[in-house]
């Protein structure tokens, strides 16, 4: 069954399904544009995202919303959530036991906001969205179309604050991004027509 915004967030709110509800001071459950063309998908809270209870607020927060500008959206264009809604503790990757039990409410997030493009950030990510098997460095910038929704494998934005090198692969994937939101709008703007 379909759960609406309202059901989610006290699903969430109240979630004790994985052992990281006893470490968390607030859930993080995501944010952003209900509607939204973009969703971008990280891995879970940090601890200033832990203390705010919203997603990407620390410092690869910071550089994920001047991507998120720099290709020419706001942060309350795109919808923004990972995959754990709660943080790991020492920001460690969560386990597998705990993304399983989080995982329905990524689903029912990508269900009520029908983005048309995914951009997954880093590894987990990938690992558990599009595929197990994952290499960034491989992988990134590469589409991978499900159900008509187009994920966008890159860099997590923390990998590129220990690694500013990897900028120049990040933003070529940015641009992909924004490209095929250009695309997908204009061919919905001729759909019907001939
Ligand atoms: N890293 C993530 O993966 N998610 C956040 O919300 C913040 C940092």
């Amino acid at each position: 069954m379909r759960v609406s915004w309202a059901q989610l967030g006290e699903q969430i709110a109240a979630c004790e399904k994985c052992r990281l509800c006893e470490t968390r001071t607030n859930v993080v459950p995501g944010e952003g544009n209900p509607n939204a063309r973009l969703m971008f998908i990280g891995e879970g809270p940090g601890q200033e995202e832990d203390r705010q209870g919203r997603p990407f607020v620390g410092r690869s927060g910071e550089l994920l919303t001047r991507m998120i500008h720099a290709i020419g959206l706001e942060r309350s264009e795109v919808y923004i959530c990972n995959i754990v809604k709660c943080r790991p503790p020492q920001n460690r990757n969560p386990e597998p036991d705990e993304a399983a039990a989080c995982l329905d409410y990524l689903r029912a997030q990508v269900a009520l906001v029908r983005p048309r493009v995914v951009v997954l950030l880093g590894k987990v990510a990938c690992q558990y969205t599009i595929r197990d098997q994952v290499f960034i460095t491989r992988d990134h910038g590469r589409w991978y179309e499900q159900k008509g929704v187009w994920f966008m494998p890159t860099f997590h934005p923390s990998a590129l604050l220990r690694d500013p090198s990897k900028k120049r692969d990040a933003w070529e994937d940015f641009q992909k991004v924004r490209d095929k939101l250009a695309e997908l709008e204009a061919a919905a703007g001729t759909e019907g027509t001939d």
